[in-house]
């Protein structure tokens, strides 16, 4: 297991992973016709811009050199209510599901940590929808939950939770 920072290169396999992610975990969850129109080549160009971002942190993860995960952060994007007190953001973590509760993900959420401590970042969220199991793995690093709202994806209305990080100094 392997965890580096993401290069341009990366985007085409990060988008991969984006697409696949996606519609494992949404399944039941987000309106069907939308996972079915996710597109490999849409997201890459979309990763391609994020990965030309210097102020944008990106991270993959490997298994035998191919990437299986990644995760990606920044300055926090919330300009009003409790959530806009924090610095940071996590704003995507996805694995493919064979590489899911290996530890992979605690390792990219720690290598965001330890860019956004350089960055001089000290608190962060995240934005979950409230029916993914995996909001269990922000509960379990210590996040707690500090704000909720309502999103439309697909048509669909879903309730997402924040989870945040007051202190993120001693993280983990
Ligand atoms: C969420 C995710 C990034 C976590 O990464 P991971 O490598 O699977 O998690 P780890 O192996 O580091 O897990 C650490 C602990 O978090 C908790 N956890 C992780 N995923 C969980 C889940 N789906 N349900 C309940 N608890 C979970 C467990 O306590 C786990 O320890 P354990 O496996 O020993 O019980 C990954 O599972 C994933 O990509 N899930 C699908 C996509 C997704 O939901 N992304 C988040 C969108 S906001």
């Amino acid at each position: 297991m392997n965890v580096r920072k993401a290069t341009t290169d990366d985007a085409h396999a990060i988008a991969i992973v984006h697409v696949e992610s996606w519609k494992t975990t949404y399944e039941g969850i987000v309106p069907a016709e939308y996972l079915a129109q996710l597109s490999v080549s849409e997201k890459e160009q979309l990763w391609q811009r994020g990965l030309n971002q210097p102020k944008h942190s990106i991270f993959v993860a490997e298994k035998d050199g191919k990437v299986c995960g990644f995760i990606s952060g920044g300055k926090n994007r919330a300009t009003q209510g409790k959530e806009a007190e924090y610095e940071g953001e996590i704003y995507a973590i996805y694995l493919l599901k064979e590489a899911q509760r290996k530890g992979y993900g605690t390792k990219l959420v720690r290598a965001l940590v330890e860019d956004f401590r350089q960055e001089g970042i000290g608190s962060m969220i995240v934005w979950v929808l409230a029916d993914n199991p995996s909001r269990r793995f922000y509960e379990r690093l210590g996040g707690k939950k500090i704000a909720k709202e309502v999103i439309d994806i697909g048509g669909k209305k879903l309730a997402e939770w924040c989870y945040g990080w007051k202190n993120i100094e001693y993280f983990t």
